[in-house]
């Protein structure tokens, strides 16, 4: 009985230090690798984190994007799970945000327009009329300062100038990635204004669980915990309603190979060329909960996607289509890697009915998420 007690103590402890960056490993922390030269002369650092059993993360001060990341398949092979490219140029000309966090607000804005406070702010339109992702030169092409604190944690900080594309506010962003032992990716975000602003930023990985972006994803089985999605309008611009997925080619409340129903004859399909929507997630409270699984039968790959927000968006890499050169030459086919991008939902500043995104003096901004990994 004491025995009992003890081991389940052991595995609750051991559960809640996988999760937490604050397990930091010690050891010695390796020296980051010139990565490459900017224009303007500044140089791009390359870091590595590690875990004890060998899953690996690598990320730049460009953009803090992630340009690797090694996980084991069913054979205990370590294999690249993120598309990306091989040197800084690849990234400094990439329009596609590969692996980078992007923000101020991750996903669209209509007509690149807020309402805050009573003021209206025009934000940079560069997706069609809409403003997307943080605008042409949003976080995910800024140059952050980093430090890695241990050999799996790595802390970069950026401070973005009121105006900035827009946006008000002087905000200061923190974003934390750290590989547990548990073989988890963990990014945590914290952001401070000193005026009145919106923040969404998130994470744009393009993974293709095989290890090869000469897969498509359609074989992948994907689950989303989520009853509802917000359609879109034909620019992906939320319409405020939401539909049940109950009978549409949106239900992966139980595994659904990617592929089943992407063709399906379906208005919201035809919008997004396939998926390109926000899931509503269930469960929202704050606290941070499995809201997806992604499952490759091939390798053996099992991603599970952890978080507190209220939204994920899932884009099935429709718009890539083969002109994109990637790592070791490697043309990027159409849907041969997919985003999980944990978010509060498009559009939020004009829907008076999702879940606010406005951050104020005095407030922190934060969110959790994480992609674990294992095989099945
Ligand atoms: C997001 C968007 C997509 C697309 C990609 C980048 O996931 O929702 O529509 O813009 O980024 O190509």
């Amino acid at each position: 009985m004491r025995m009992d007690k003890f081991k389940f103590a052991l595995i609750l402890l051991l559960g809640v230090c996988g999760l937490s960056c604050s397990g930091k490993r010690s050891g010695a922390v390796p020296n980051p690798q010139v990565f490459g030269r900017l224009d303007n002369g500044e140089t791009i650092y390359l870091y590595t984190l590690a875990n004890r059993t060998g899953m690996t993360a690598q990320i730049i001060n460009y953009g803090a994007i992630m340009v690797s990341l090694k996980v084991p398949d069913g054979a205990g092979n370590f294999q690249d799970v993120i598309l990306g490219f091989d040197d800084l140029e690849g990234y400094v000309n990439d329009q596609s945000y590969q692996g980078a966090v992007v923000g101020r607000f991750g996903n669209r804005i209509a007509g690149g327009k807020i309402h805050l406070d009573g003021k209206d702010y025009q934000l940079s339109v560069n997706d069609g009329n809409n403003h997307l992702h943080g605008g042409f030169t949003g976080f995910f092409k800024a140059v952050w300062d980093a430090q890695q604190e241990s050999p799996n944690t790595l802390r970069l900080t950026l401070v973005s100038p009121a105006g900035e594309e827009g946006y008000p506010g002087n905000v200061h962003m923190t974003v934390t990635y750290c590989v547990t032992e548990d073989n988890s990716l963990k990014i945590e975000y914290r952001g401070t204004t000193d005026e009145p602003t919106i923040l969404n930023p998130t994470s744009h990985g393009y993974f293709n669980l095989t290890g090869s972006p000469q897969n498509s994803i359609l074989e992948h089985h994907l689950i989303i915990d989520a009853d509802y999605i917000t359609p879109v309008n034909s620019t992906l611009i939320p319409t405020g309603e939401l539909l049940h997925v109950q009978g549409t080619p949106f239900d992966f409340r139980k595994p659904r190979p990617i592929g089943e129903a992407i063709n399906a004859d379906h208005e919201q399909l035809r919008f997004g060329s396939g998926y390109d929507h926000n899931w509503v997630l269930n469960n929202h409270t704050g606290a941070v909960r499995k809201v997806a699984e992604l499952y490759d039968p091939d390798s053996g790959r099992l991603m599970e996607v952890l978080t507190d927000q209220p939204g994920l968006q899932f884009y099935s890499g429709n718009f890539l289509d083969g002109s994109l050169v990637g790592k070791k030459g490697q043309k990027y086919g159409f849907r041969t890697a997919l985003c999980l991008e944990a978010q509060h939902f498009p559009d939020s500043p004009n829907k008076p009915n999702f879940p606010s995104v406005i951050l104020r003096p005095g407030e922190e901004y934060g969110q959790t998420t994480i992609y674990r990994f294992s095989v099945k």
